[in-house]
């Protein structure tokens, strides 16, 4: 008895089903392509988006028999692999603040930029007084832009609000993007222009985060995640703590920026709330890597970040063999890492940071997925709902090194 489906992509010179398991630690690298769960001119069905048949084209035409509206689909010198996700972006951002990177090349650090009025603070300034259709248009292009390179899900953080209207206004925005968006909360990114240097301002804004945004936000019900930065030029562990602990109880698990500048405990702190990831992790010790790994917080690599920055790439062999599950994103945001392509961070994380190829699309794939909760994506299996792109390669191993091309296209 054959299966009916309604799309076939068929003759892929390689489809990765990203259906085997990559090794919990490995510190030489897992070369093997084993976890990639590779089917050499390989197809997959579906009906109703999800998958009814996956294996060799052969196999899957024998299966299958297509309704009369089926779309067929010819990979063929192409490689066809699970939709990227992008498991860390600020990408609801208007404004440009390119004059950044200038000042940053001469030798500005983050906290002097801040300090002279760039920065988060200069997003949140445009953010509040852009209209929704303004924030919408530009968060959509730059989704568009992202699908090129075969990204189909972006988690986006708040975060250049600041304020309970207008965060509950950008998680609003978010949900109108539909299910290619996973929104995460993010109030504790840096106190609002207008409590910054009032006296006092600080503790109103922790307070405000804890009684008034947090409470809002729940009952909205459009944010998955909750994230702070915790950092030396964000918010201490302690300052963090209370607002956290309290999201988690109102259902919001948290994701966390970790150790981006300074080593503050973020890691540690990350572990104790069984965060679903920490992210950034520049300065980090074997201490709180360990920590990570035995609470299976997923680390987040994000080396267009640490490019922008010129700072030294952290080592991801080192997490790997400590037994961290490693994901990479792009940060997309307007300051620290103006990156729209996946494939460009993964090129990055292989040549820097010490992925091999094969951890590299397991970190945007079932790594990221995982991050989010999105565990019926980053994997091509029979049951599950098919999010597939097609990748204008020739093999799954050109990921990391063709530099800055958008070879993607989810079908
Ligand atoms: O992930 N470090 C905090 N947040 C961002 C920077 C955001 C911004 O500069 O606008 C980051 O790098
Ligand atoms: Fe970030």
């Amino acid at each position: 008895m054959r299966v009916e489906a309604d799309l076939l992509v068929r003759h892929a010179r390689e489809l990765l089903t990203m259906s085997g398991e990559l090794p919990a630690a490995d510190a030489k690298g897992t070369w093997d392509e084993g976890p990639l769960g590779i089917v050499r001119d390989g197809a997959v069905a579906a009906r109703g988006g999800v998958v009814v048949a996956v294996g060799t084209t052969a196999a899957v035409e024998a299966a299958v028999s297509l309704t009369p509206d089926a779309r067929v689909l010819d990979v063929g010198d192409r490689i066809a692999a699970p939709s990227l996700v992008d498991c860390h972006t600020h990408a609801l951002y208007v404004g440009d603040r390119s004059n950044e990177y200038s000042l940053r090349v001469r030798g500005a650090s983050y906290a002097e930029i801040a300090a002279r009025g760039g920065g988060i603070a200069s997003t949140v300034r445009a953010v509040r007084a852009a209209d929704d259709d303004a924030l919408l248009r530009e968060l959509r292009a730059r989704l568009d832009r992202m699908a090129a390179f075969g990204t189909g899900f972006v988690e986006v953080k708040t975060g250049y609000a600041l304020d309970t209207a207008h965060e509950l206004r950008c998680l609003d925005l978010l949900r109108r993007c539909g299910a290619r968006v996973v929104p995460t909360f993010l109030p504790l990114h840096a106190v609002p222009p207008e409590l910054r240097g009032v006296d006092g301002g600080r503790a109103r804004y922790l307070a405000a985060v804890l009684d008034e945004m947090l409470p809002a936000v729940a009952a909205q019900g459009a944010a998955r995640f909750i994230d702070a930065y915790i950092d030396g030029p964000g918010f201490s562990v302690a300052e963090a703590r209370l607002s956290l602990v309290r999201a988690r109880e109102l259902g919001l698990r948290a994701r966390l920026h970790v150790g981006q500048f300074e080593d503050v405990g973020g890691a540690e702190l990350a572990a104790e709330l069984g965060a679903a990831s920490a992210d950034h992790l520049e300065h980090v010790s074997d201490a709180g890597l360990r920590a990570m790994a035995a609470a299976g917080v997923v680390g987040v690599l994000l080396p267009t970040a640490a490019f922008t920055l010129g700072q030294a790439m952290p080592d991801a062999r080192r997490m790997r063999a400590l037994g961290v599950e490693v994901a990479v994103a792009t940060d997309c945001n307007p300051g620290t890492s103006p990156n729209e392509s996946l494939p460009l961070a993964v090129s990055f994380a292989v040549r820097q940071m010490g992925l091999t190829t094969v951890e590299a699309w397991w970190a945007v794939t079932r790594a990221a997925a995982r991050s989010l909760g999105l565990r019926s994506h980053g994997k091509i299996v029979e049951g599950l709902p098919l999010a597939l792109s097609i990748f204008d390669y020739p093999s799954w191993e050109a990921l990391p090194s063709q530099l800055g091309r958008p070879a993607g296209q989810p079908v």
